[in-house]
């Protein structure tokens, strides 16, 4: 009965998806397909890996630091093939410890790793039989690198997956290249036939690589060029290794196992199995002089807020090509090993949110228990489990099983907090309730006023992670959106208006960098965007009050996303504190 309830309910979804539709590898069926992802469903967890050539000059070229990503130096600078093949003559990772970095991934908490096979400047990590650009025939070092990563990843019980990029090959000739016309590029060398191409080079390389390494994944990328004939040459090699999990970036349209959200949280959990991944920095491969780091609370929220959704994470390591992961990468793993220690139970195994959203924190559910997240601690000595209708058996701090006082005041939960927070990053406690989890989705709604607050903890920020660091913060109980500094990244609420009609749209804003009346802002609510306007504000201490305009509101749940403008790259700073939504009489 519940299979068949699952396969209802997996018809019920948006009909452009549905599991139902599409589990096809190879045509298995649902349930062989769960058993099949049974262990990355649990994992959550995982190390990428983007390691080759390109960490030779590490972001710089003759002289001049090359904007971008660390791996696309040969592209964003155009280097000639010879140039960039002698490289490779300076890599010789010497201090290179697969062992090491196996037992760091575990101790960080990670259950697989997924390492670059070969990436788009196609250099082969391995010894590749139909090429001698890789690792054994054109570098000093002159040894496979991937086999002794393989045996150690058996060897601590790890799963392992490899990156190859089956379209893109900026050294082989024909391969395909980002923003260029098929069959060219930027150097003579670089002309010819690409499915030749898939056929001298991406075929068989796939086809060693899966037939000759224990692999569990292969992370295919960015499938420029590649049409359903030419992704159907390569997927038909998944045959080789039952059992094997792929992306969704063959090409072909072909979804793979999961989806593969880059450098972001989704706002909210998606409706296919995904995996979030995010460099520490704003780079893949090494680059010398990116230091822009996200903290390890940074980080270790990532991990929770993707786990609360339904997500696996994907962090990435850069190595260098002495075969050393950069220290400020090993500190934040160690960071993360530590509350990992304390509180995967938390994580692994666990299954999306039943709530909506929580305004103090996340929640993670496995086997009849909630896992409570809490990210601020309340100063006031309790929280709110809004719309939670189980009834709550036990409550408790996961890291030292201190039992808590939970009552429930007729209308919904409070939970009694110690005063100091077990955990500065994020403090799990457990709540045992009867049944699967009832919950009333709540939204911030209309005040007695008719006025509707938007407030920081109950929007959704959606930005990239190449260096935006747009994030809730709390100064001193007044808590506010800061960083606001590219227009990549928007913000998002879903409310409840109990209430139609027309509503005046106010912001509480504030920027060092510029006059409040030079910002602008774009709304739109549900699907309509609204001009973007230049704010009227009044002053209101160091916040200015700005007007957005007025909309007409319809009854029931909206939503509304509230947009930077004009567009550009970058900008100065905005702070929100928050929008409210004011009846018009
Ligand atoms: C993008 C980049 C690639 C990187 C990948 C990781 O596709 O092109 O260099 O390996 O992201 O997700």
């Amino acid at each position: 009965m519940k299979k068949l309830f699952l396969i209802i309910f997996a018809m019920s979804l948006t009909s452009s998806f549905s599991q139902a539709d599409w589990i096809d590898p190879l045509n298995e069926n649902l349930s062989q397909r769960d058993a099949r992802m049974e262990w990355w469903h649990d994992a959550k967890f995982g190390m990428f890996i983007h390691w080759g050539v390109y960490s030779v000059p590490a972001g710089t070229y003759k002289g001049e630091q090359i904007s971008g990503i660390g791996e696309w130096i040969m592209r964003n600078a155009e280097i000639p093939v010879a140039e960039y093949r002698d490289y490779a003559k300076e890599f010789n990772p010497v201090n290179y410890d697969p062992d090491a970095w196996v037992r760091m991934a575990k101790r960080a908490g990670m259950k697989y790793i997924i390492i670059t096979s070969k990436h788009h400047d196609g250099f082969a990590l391995y010894d590749s039989k139909v090429s001698n650009w890789d690792v054994v025939d054109a570098t000093p070092y002159g040894k496979d690198l991937l086999r002794p990563l393989e045996e150690a990843c058996i060897r601590h019980g790890i799963k392992l997956g490899f990156y190859y990029s089956q379209a893109q090959d900026w050294v082989h000739p024909g391969g395909a290249k980002a923003r260029m016309e098929e069959g060219t590029g930027w150097d003579e060398s670089h002309i010819g036939d690409f499915d030749r191409y898939l056929h001298e080079i991406a075929y068989p390389q796939v086809k060693e690589i899966l037939s000759d390494y224990e692999l569990d994944v292969l992370w295919w990328d960015t499938p420029h060029w590649m049409t359903k004939e030419r992704a159907d040459l390569l997927r038909r090699l998944i045959k080789l290794r039952p059992g094997l999990i792929t992306n969704n970036r063959l090409g072909g349209d072909y979804q793979g196992d999961m989806s593969t959200p880059e450098q972001k949280v989704p706002a909210t959990g998606l409706d296919f199995d995904w995996e979030s991944c995010m460099t520490m920095n704003n780079t893949w491969g090494f680059k010398s002089y990116d230091d822009d780091w996200k903290s390890a609370q940074t980080l270790i929220r990532h991990l929770i807020d993707i786990a609360s959704k339904g997500g696996n994470f994907l962090l990435n390591v850069g190595p260098t090509s002495l075969g050393e992961i950069p220290q400020p990468s090993i500190e934040r793993l160690e960071s993360i090993g530590k509350w990992m220690d304390k509180n995967s139970e938390s994580i692994y195994g666990t299954s999306a949110s039943p709530f909506r959203k929580l305004p103090w924190g996340r929640c993670t559910q496995k086997e009849g228990k909630l896992y409570l997240h809490v990210f601020d601690w309340p100063e006031e000595g309790f929280i709110r489990i809004p719309g939670l209708r189980n009834k709550v058996t036990k409550a408790y701090t996961l890291a030292d099983k201190k039992r808590l006082k939970i009552r429930h005041n007729g209308t919904e939960w409070y939970l009694r907090l110690p005063l100091k927070s077990p955990d500065p990053i994020a403090s799990v406690i457990v709540l045992e309730i009867n049944g699967t989890p009832e919950v009333d989705p709540l939204y911030p709604s209309n005040e007695w006023d008719g006025k509707i607050p938007l407030n920081p903890d109950m929007c959704d920020i959606e930005q990239h992670g190449y260096g935006d660091k747009m994030q809730i913060t709390d100064d001193n109980g007044t808590e506010y959106i800061r960083n606001w500094n590219t227009n990549r990244a928007h913000l998002s609420w879903d409310f409840m208006n109990t209430n139609g009609g027309k509503y005046r749209l106010m912001a509480e804003i504030r920027s060092n960098d510029l006059a409040a009346s030079e910002i602008q802002l774009q709304i739109q609510l549900n699907d309509n965007r609204e001009k973007p306007v230049r704010l009227e504000t009044i002053q209101l201490g160091d916040w200015s009050l700005g007007i957005l305009g007025e909309l007409d509101i319809p009854r029931g749940i909206n939503s509304i996303q509230l947009y930077r403008r004009p567009m550009g790259e970058k900008y100065p700073k905005l702070e929100l504190k928050n929008i409210r939504l004011v009846p018009v009489k």
